[in-house]
This record gives structure tokens, sequence and C-alpha cells, in this order.
């Protein structure tokens, strides 16, 4: 156990207590929706309606289901992953029982029928769900309405009884918002089928519906393609999924009732393509997989039939592997430079009467809304292909801000919100969780606003490998799984961290890798040395945000991602305990709350020694000593905050400047991480000498 479990094993400790203390009240007084906060393991997204009763379902390995009405293949392979999931959480086997009437049925599901053969965003998800002692029944219209209500049951099996049990409740769901969706970029880094199939397990356990691949860039072409073979064979370095795999991963998401939507961004972000068919480009070649991050130069010309007749047959293609309705062409940075350079480019415009390059990429936009119509799908595309003549009926997807979802909704469009939704920022939980989809102002109600099917979080892939890409995912996607789930009332950040940390651990119990391969790690990183001192680093330093990364140093995709930025947290839970700790003693001034400041502090403080010894003999932790030396001086200068506080001394101005000074000097960063525990090491500081409460 580390020292931040140590810390997680007592905070639970005290959840537990108030769970027995709740629990003692629950059988005095009628239930209701206020101890909701305490009856669930970790329910996310929050149900539409729930209310919680006093008894409880005991879950103990003996389930026999009986299912009502429809029934086919893919709800008995969700029952049998639903059984799976309940032996991650307890431990204990659940085999598949089947009862004949509904008197000896333990679950009884009734399914009314089978839903949409291709599943679109109008696919009825909801359902109802009730626990009593003695039995579960859980009602729906369709099949993914069955899979939503079997998440939700899931996550309601929490300790108690005679080991394991679900309370009872009664559950009226459906979701807030239509399309939910993760991008996943395979094109950065390649992410192989074994990643893609455990995001989806785990998306589909917070009733995420959409997985959108990306799978064109200038850094490779992830797709076989049999009818253009240099496409893949030239711009992937053999990285790509087979037509098979995509087929295998189209049907794994639907089993979990998730649609697959293939981004082929166009007409810049190209590189790839050009590799092995230079002739699509608006500069002759040859080109090169580009190997760096940024937005480049190559792309198509737009103003050449021949394009128009590869990508018809191209999307034919792909038409026949993805069922989706709807077709990604990403559309967005397209940086101009050579159709400038082109003069056929530039005479094309004039014949045309176009006054600029956007318009051309509008008429590029139109000629291929076009021949996608003609394959029966609807374009989406980034917010650059909201121009005029865009063809209605197509989809803008908003990354540059909720304005442009605005404008795009303005204009008559359908459009998804991603802005505010980028993992790759490593912004907490908390700022995904408030970025309420509402871009027209006026405060947010619990019905979908018109024309906003939903939202989608981004993981961009420049700094993720497979080992890694869970940790940026997981578990902050499943608060925006929430939002983009529940009602907008639904905003408390508080319960919200409380159920996200269970909801972490239950991700980790189905296969999501977030917190496995970070001890990993971690040892790789200490070599012979005991991995503690790391771990007491590694937890309060965050990854630096937004693209400052790139700033640090010439990034490729061959370089390794092994570093302590790779493992740390994009959120670090030990900074915002501390933070919650440091604002109770502040307002409070207790004992208690004093002790554990003073504990993680002189833990702090007490680790750069331990973490000296692992460094001296490990080359990838080099970097890490200014850090180390940091945290060492800036908990040194929390604890006299501390002493000063407590003995109620009023140091002179000098001081405060002179400590916040040395501690802004501190702040680095260092080895692209920041020291996640400075601003509330700075809030005590300029605390001293303010009267106590
Ligand atoms: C984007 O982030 N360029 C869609």
């Amino acid at each position: 156990m580390d020292r931040s479990d140590v810390a997680d094993y007592k905070s639970l400790m005290r959840i537990t207590r108030i769970r027995v203390v709740c629990g003692l009240s629950l059988l005095l007084l009628s239930c209701g929706r206020s101890v909701a906060d305490h009856r669930d393991r970790g329910l996310m997204p929050m149900p539409a309606k729930i209310e919680f009763a006093a008894a409880s379902l005991q879950v103990d390995g003996h389930l026999p289901i009986m299912i009502v009405g429809h029934s086919d293949a893919r709800l008995q392979r969700a029952i049998d992953q639903f059984l799976q999931h309940l032996t991650a959480y307890t431990g204990q086997e659940f085999p598949h029982g089947v009862a004949d009437t509904p008197d000896q049925a333990k679950l009884v599901i009734r399914c009314a029928g089978p839903g949409q053969l291709v599943q679109t965003p109008d696919e009825d998800e909801s359902y109802s769900l009730r626990v009593t002692a003695e039995q579960i029944q859980l009602n729906a219209a369709t099949v993914v309405g069955v899979l939503r209500g079997l998440a939700t049951l899931e996550q309601l099996v929490q300790p108690g009884g005679n080991g394991f049990v679900i309370p009872e409740v009664s559950i009226e769901d459906k979701p807030r918002f239509v399309w939910r969706g993760l991008l996943i970029d395979v094109c950065r880094h390649w992410q192989p089928m074994a990643v893609i199939q455990r995001n989806l397990d785990a998306m589909a356990a917070v009733k995420l519906n959409v997985l959108h691949l990306h799978l064109t860039e200038d850094q490779g072409f992830r797709v076989e393609s049999r009818r253009f073979p240099r496409l893949h064979e030239h711009g992937s370095d053999g990285k790509y999924f087979t037509q098979e795999q995509l087929r295998k991963i189209v049907a794994y998401a639907r089993d979990r009732g998730i649609r697959v939507v293939p981004e082929f961004d166009m007409p810049g972000h190209t590189t790839s393509w050009l590799v092995g068919h230079p002739e699509l480009a608006a500069a002759p070649g040859p080109y090169r997989i580009e190997r760096r991050w940024g937005v480049f130069d190559p792309c198509f010309d737009p103003t050449r039939e021949a394009l128009y007749e590869f990508l018809d047959a191209f999307f034919s293609e792909m038409t026949a592997i993805f069922p989706d309705p709807y077709m990604h062409i990403g559309g967005d940075e397209v940086n101009g430079k050579q159709w400038e350079a082109n003069p056929q480019i530039q005479a094309f415009l004039k014949r045309e009467s176009l006054p600029d390059l956007h318009a051309l990429q509008a008429y590029f936009n139109r000629r291929v809304a076009a021949i996608l119509n003609k394959h029966g799908k609807t374009m989406v595309g980034w917010d650059e292909i909201l121009h005029e003549g865009l063809p209605q009926g197509c989809v803008v997807q908003s990354w540059r801000g909720s304005e442009s979802l605005a404008q795009a909704i303005e204009r008559g469009f359908d459009g998804i919100l991603s802005s505010g939704f980028y993992l790759d920022h490593q912004r907490p939980a908390s700022f995904h969780y408030l970025n309420e989809l509402q871009p027209t102002g006026g405060s947010p109600s619990d019905t979908r606003p018109a024309r906003i099917l939903g939202g989608e979080a981004c993981m961009w892939g420049e700094y993720v490998t497979p080992e890694t890409i869970d940790s940026r995912i997981w578990p902050r996607l499943a608060a925006i799984a929430e939002r983009l789930w529940s009602p907008a009332s639904i905003k408390d950040v508080d319960d919200m961290y409380r159920r996200l940390e269970q909801v972490g651990h239950a991700l980790d119990a189905i296969g999501a890798r977030h917190r496995t391969n970070r001890g990993r790690m971690l040892h790789r990183l200490a070599g012979r040395h005991p991995i503690g001192a790391l771990q007491v680093l590694a937890a309060v330093v965050e990854p630096v945000k937004f693209y400052k990364r790139s700033a640090a140093r010439p990034y490729t995709n061959h370089t390794p991602l092994n570093r302590l930025v790779d493992a740390a947290r994009p959120e670090s839970q030990v900074a915002r305990r501390f933070q919650l700790e440091v604002r109770g003693f502040l307002s409070g001034r207790s004992a208690d709350a004093s002790r554990a400041i003073r504990r993680r502090l002189k833990s702090w403080r007490d680790n750069h020694q331990a973490l000296m010894s692992a460094i001296r003999d490990a080359p990838l932790l080099e970097e890490v000593a200014p850090v180390s030396r940091n945290l060492q001086l800036i908990a040194t200068l929390g604890l006299q905050a501390m002493d000063t506080i407590e003995s109620d001394q009023q140091p002179g101005a000098d001081w405060k400047a002179g400590v916040l000074a040395a501690i802004e000097n501190a702040a680095g960063p260092h080895a692209e991480v920041d020291i996640a525990v400075i601003a509330t090491v700075k809030t005590l500081v300029e605390s001293v000498g303010s009267a106590k409460p």
C-alpha cells in the first residue's frame, strides 16, 4: 500500500462510518433522494431519476435471469459480460443461470424489441430499474436500453450483507444528449486493437455511445484500403487496422451500444495519403510520413476531378466497413500554403469566382458532401467546414469554442461540442464537468437544447502511447459522460469527485489500464530502487497543461514517452485533497486538519533524500531532481506557514513577500511537470496574519 493508498483507505473508512450512520437513519426515516449520495458505490452518470430505499438485495453468485419479450444474441452476450463484470467487482463466480418463471428469477429483463439494425442517434436508450430485497426488474424498449440499465446495475453492487448487495432502488433513466462520444487519434501514436477494445468496454460502463476514430493524419494512414493499397502500405509504417479488424471493432462497439464514426481528415492533415499517392496533392512530391507535431503544408488539390473520383471509390470501400450513417471528413487547420503557391489553383479560383481559399475549401466540402450523400452518409466536419453554401444536413463539430457551435446552430446545422472536452489539455475533471453545452447563454435546462446533438471528448495522440493513453482518458471521461447523459442540474463538483474515485476503481476492475500501467512505469523509472519515494513525488505532480509540452523539446513520434511526466496523472487527487484540507483548516483551524496538513507537508519535505538515491542511479530520473528539491522547499515553507498561523504570530510584510517569491521561483516547470500543491501552499502563506476565525 503506498502513502496515497493509506490516505484512500482512511477516507474509505470515514465513508464507511458515514454509511453505517446513514444506514441506521435509513431504518428510522423513510428514504428519498437525499440518501442517494451514500448508497451508491459510484454511480456515474447519475440517473435522471433515482430513489433509494432501505432494503438490499443480496448478491451471492446465484442470479437466475429471466428475459421477457425480445431476446437475441446481442442481449445474451450483454448478460454474459454483465456477469463477468460482477465477478470482477466481487471476486466470486456468477454462472449464467436461467429462470423459467418470474418467481424463480432474481433478475427479470423485459425488452420490448431489438432496436435499430444500425444504431443512430435516435436509438431509444431509456430504461427503468427496480431493485427490491427479492428481485431486480429491468425494463427497456430496446437492447441498447437494457445495456444502459445493466451498466447502472453493475455500479450499484457494493459491500454489504454477507458480502455484496445491491441497494433497494427505483430508477427511471434516459440520456440528455444523443451523441456522447470519445475521439481516439490512432495516427500520431498508433493504438492497437487491445486499446480500442478495453476503452470501448469502459465507455459502455459510463454509457457513452460514439467512438470517433481519427484514422488518417499527417503521421499515419491507419486503415487498410484494398482499392488503394499504396495508402496503408506507404503511409503507415505497417501500423494500421486491417478491414477484418475494423469490422471487429464495429461489431464489438455495437455489442456495447456504441456507434463507430470514422474520420478521414481532409483536405489538410493528409501527408500520409500523399506518400503513396502524390498525384492527389496540390504540390509535387515526393512526400514522407510526417514525424513531428503541428500543422503542415501538404494538402489535397481540390481543383482536380481525379481527386473526387479517388475519394468516391475510397468512400465506397469505407462505407462497406463502417455502417454508421455519419462519416467525418475533418476539414480542420488547412493552412493554404500549397494552394497559394500553385498557379493552376489560383487560376481555378478566378475561373470559378471563388473569392479566397476558404471558399475553395467550401467548394471541396460541397463536392465531398455530395459524394458521401450518394453513399448514404451524412457529412461531419470540424468548425472550419462552416461556410456559405455548406449543404444543409451536415454536422459541425466545434473544437475552437462554443461560439462556433452557436454559429453552426444559428445557421441551421446540428452541432457537437468538443471545445472544453479536450482530454489532451490535461485539465481537471471539474473543468470538463462544468463545461455546459449551452452556447447561446441562458440557464441550462434538463432538456437537450435544439440542434445540439451532444459532445465528444478528444484524445489526441501526440503524447500518448498504448501504455499511457488510458491514464489520460480515465477517469476524467466519466465526468464528461455524466455531463452528456445526466440532467444539467446534476453538477455538484465534490460529489462528482467522490463518485469518480469509485468509478475509477470499477473501470480498472473491468480492464481499463489507467491505474495499473502507472505502477509498472514507476518501477521502470526507479530501476532497482523501491518506488515509494517516486510515488510520493508522482502523486503531487501533473503534466504541464495545454500544448506547453511541445515547447519544452522537439518531439517526434519516435520520442519515448517513458518519463515522470508520462506516469503523472493529469489531475493530482492528493493535491485536491490537500486543498480541501487547507480550506477546512483555514475556516475552522481544527487540530485534526492541522495534523493531516502537517503530515503531508512533512512527507513531501522528507521525500527528497530518499528519492535522490534512486535519481543517482536512474538516467531517466535525472531531470526530476529539481522538481523533488522544489517540492522539499515548498513543503518546508508550508510548514513554516503552519507554525506561524498556529502560533498567531504576525510576521512582517517582508516575510510573506519573501516566502511567496521563493515559492514562485520553485514553481518551475521542470521536467515538463507542474507541482500541483503549490497554489494551496501559497494560500496557506497568504493567510498568515489574518484573524483567527
Ligand atoms: C483539431 O483539434 N484540430 C480538431
